[in-house]
Formats: structure tokens, sequence, C-alpha cells
């Protein structure tokens, strides 16, 4: 596990932004892995600015995202989706039929995990999947609990990360409690990965992170495993290591 420790936010999201690019431009048909959350929210603005002053263009990249949450459709705001739209989709050259999030509002859950697994499956194996770090140790939507081996399932959210999220919503009330997630062996399939935390927040999780023993109980452990983790922190996210 590669950790960097960057100055500040902006550097944070610099240094990830430039490895979004790497990928970008050492591939023919780059497959990113995106994440959602405030936390990767600098690296997309860096990613539109460089897209922008022409240092990279999105025109034979495909994402898939992470997770989405049951019950919000496309136009929802606070769907998932329309993040990716707000935060980078609108913004760039990106084939819109080639950037994939979980449906949070089909009638069969389950089928849309197989289908969403078929098609990552066509597509390829995730070139670079950016990952953020709930303050209980998530990854995506992968609750602690969940076991090491899941694909892309329906989890129940944990009260701690629909309190977390909850300041996006007008009120907890209205925070999801089911999410549709990537699962960890899914995630664990990725050539590279990319994990962002930033913020005084997230410093316990970090060193949790960083100096905690492989458990399911803390499902970011797993990356222990997996030869290609670039973990960036800014100091205050770094601060108890
Ligand atoms: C959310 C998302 C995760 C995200 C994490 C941290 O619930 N499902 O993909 O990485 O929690 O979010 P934030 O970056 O806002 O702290």
């Amino acid at each position: 596990m590669n950790i960097i420790v960057c100055q500040n936010y902006d550097h944070l999201s610099d240094y990830a932004k430039d490895l979004v690019i790497n990928t970008i431009n050492n591939n023919d048909k780059p497959v990113l892995g995106l994440a959602t959350g405030s936390t990767p929210e600098g690296m997309y603005q860096a990613l539109i600015k460089a897209y922008q002053e022409k240092h990279v263009s999105f025109k034979d990249v495909t994402t898939f995202n992470l997770d989405e949450y049951i019950g919000l459709g496309k136009e929802d705001p606070n769907s998932y989706h329309h993040f990716m739209d707000e935060h980078l989709f609108n913004y760039v050259d990106i084939d819109q039929n080639e950037t994939f999030v979980p449906p949070g509002n089909t009638d069969n859950h389950e089928q849309a995990c197989l289908d969403y697994e078929q098609n990552m499956h066509r597509h390829g194996d995730i070139d670079l999947q950016v990952l953020g770090l709930g303050v209980n140790g998530h990854i995506g939507f992968n609750e602690p609990g969940t076991p090491f081996d899941t694909r892309t399932h329906v989890i129940e959210l944990d009260e701690s990360t629909r309190v977390a999220n909850a300041r996006f919503f007008d009120s907890i009330d209205d925070v999801p409690t089911h999410a549709i997630t990537m699962g960890i062996e899914t995630i664990m399939e990725s050539k590279q990965i990319v994990l962002l935390a930033s913020g005084d927040s997230k410093k316990e999780a970090v060193q949790r992170l960083v100096n905690g023993e492989e458990t399911p109980d803390f499902p970011a452990s797993i990356l222990h495993r997996h030869n290609n983790v670039t973990v960036i922190l800014d100091r205050d996210a770094a601060s108890l290591l």
C-alpha cells in the first residue's frame, strides 16, 4: 500500500487527477471505476479543468460507478447518477452510453446486480478504481460485516452511514435505507486502486486502514491484499499516522 500525504485537499485532488489522466492516456480503451461523496469532488473539478485545457480526452473512456441509493431515480438530485452528471459527465467529451451507474429504481434489484456485473465483465477489468472511505471503513457501500467475497449486491445501510450522509438530504428520514453496491471482490479485481481520504473526520478510519488488522468488520482493510493501491490523504486525515 503506497501512502501519499498531501499538504491539503487541493494537492490531494491534483494528485488523484494525475493518476486518472495517466490511466486514460496509457490505455486504448480505459475503464475507470468511479466514486461519489464529497471527497472526490475536487478531483472531478481538476479533471474538467484538464479536459478544458486539452490535457485529456474522455472520448474512449468507459466508467462504472461503485454504488447507488435504492429508490432514487436518475433525476433525483441526491442520486449518484445525478452527482456524476453534475460533477463530471456533463462537462467532458465522454460518450454518455459508456457511463454506468448501478440502477437504484428497477423492479428487480437482484437481476440489476447480475446485469451490472455482466456488463463490467464485457468491458474487461477496471484499469483504475477510485474509492472514498466511510468513517466506519466502508468502501463503496460495503458496510462492516460484508463478506470479502461479495460481488455487486443490495445492502442495508448502517445507521452511521445514513447519519454521515444526511447532510445531503433535507432530513435523515429522507436518506434511503438500502443501496446497490459493487462487491468487495468486484472492487479487488481492479488493476489499480486509489483511495482518497480528506479531513479530520476520517483520521481514525485512516489509522485503522493503515495500521489495523484485516477484518470484514472494517471492509477497507481488504486493500492490504491488493498489489497496486495508492492511498492519498491530506494532513488532517493523516494526523494519527
Ligand atoms: C459514501 C459513498 C462512498 C464514499 C463514502 C465517503 O457513503 N457510498 O462511496 O466513498 O461514503 O463519503 P465522503 O467522501 O462524502 O466522506
